[in-house]
């Protein structure tokens, strides 16, 4: 893995809140992350894409001020792709959206407010669900449990 163009901390900088950018103003997550639905990687949004909301006064929230210092320093990618999963994990968003699975089903329904509240992406989440043992309710049919599916 190469060393990410912007550091770490520039983009940590950046006030973000999910929990404001949802249904709330009709926002759809792939709005940012445009590779989620079809895609492997679900990919982070640029400035451009923030801009275009906020180089209007669209609030008075206090985040603003800092939002509006702080992205004129940003680089056009603040935030850059990280891998959650080892390298030897194969994991494709557009095969899962595809086939009927939601976002929150694996990210979890708190997401909104934390992006960590969904579920850990251990070996066991992927195989319960693809087992069929989890979401029975939602009718996702089986999917691969052979090791080679998910490992290179
Ligand atoms: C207005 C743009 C925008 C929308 C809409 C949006 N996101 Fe994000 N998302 C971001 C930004 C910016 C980051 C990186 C900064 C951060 O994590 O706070 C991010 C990070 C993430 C991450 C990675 C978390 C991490 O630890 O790095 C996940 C997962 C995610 N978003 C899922 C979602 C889901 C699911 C939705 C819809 C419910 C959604 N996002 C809607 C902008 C957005
Ligand atoms: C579709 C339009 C839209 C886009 C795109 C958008 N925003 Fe927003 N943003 C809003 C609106 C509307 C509000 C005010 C929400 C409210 O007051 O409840 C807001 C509020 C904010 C706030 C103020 C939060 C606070 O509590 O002070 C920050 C910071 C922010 N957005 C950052 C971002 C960043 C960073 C991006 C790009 C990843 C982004 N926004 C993309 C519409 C947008
Ligand atoms: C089947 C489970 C699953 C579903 C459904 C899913 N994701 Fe993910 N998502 C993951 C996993 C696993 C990772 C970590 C992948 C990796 O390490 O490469 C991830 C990573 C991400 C990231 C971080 C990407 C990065 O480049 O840093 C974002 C953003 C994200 N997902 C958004 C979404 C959005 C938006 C949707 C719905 C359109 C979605 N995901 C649906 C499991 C899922
Ligand atoms: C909530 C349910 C769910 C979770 C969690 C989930 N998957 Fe899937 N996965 C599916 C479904 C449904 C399919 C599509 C099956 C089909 O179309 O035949 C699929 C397909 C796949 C495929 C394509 C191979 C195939 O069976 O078609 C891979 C690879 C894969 N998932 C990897 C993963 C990994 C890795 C994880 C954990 C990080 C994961 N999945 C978590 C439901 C899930
Ligand atoms: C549906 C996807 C999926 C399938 C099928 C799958 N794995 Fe995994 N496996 C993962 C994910 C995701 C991880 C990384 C997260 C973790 O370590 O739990 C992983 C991690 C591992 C690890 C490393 C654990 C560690 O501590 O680093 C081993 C070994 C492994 N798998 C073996 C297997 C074997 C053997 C099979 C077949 C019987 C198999 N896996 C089938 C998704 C899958």
């Amino acid at each position: 893995m190469g060393e990410p163009r912007v550091p770490e901390r520039a983009a940590g900088e950046i006030p973000f809140d999910h929990a404001l950018h949802g249904d709330s103003i009709g926002m759809d997550c792939a709005a940012c992350h445009s590779g989620a639905n079809a895609r492997a990687n679900a990919f982070m949004p640029s400035k451009a894409d923030c801009m275009d909301c906020h180089r209007l006064p669209l609030t008075e929230k206090p985040g603003i001020e800092t939002l509006d210092s702080v992205l004129a320093k940003a680089d056009e990618q603040p935030w850059t792709h990280k891998r959650f999963l080892p390298e030897h994990v194969v994991f494709h968003h557009g095969v899962h959206y595809a086939a009927g699975v939601a976002c929150s089903d694996c990210h979890g329904e708190g997401y909104m407010k934390n992006r960590y509240g969904g579920e850990k992406f251990d070996m066991q989440t992927c195989l319960k669900c693809h087992r069929g043992e989890t979401f029975k309710e939602k009718g996702f049919k089986p999917a691969a449990t052979y090791c080679a599916a998910c490992h290179r």
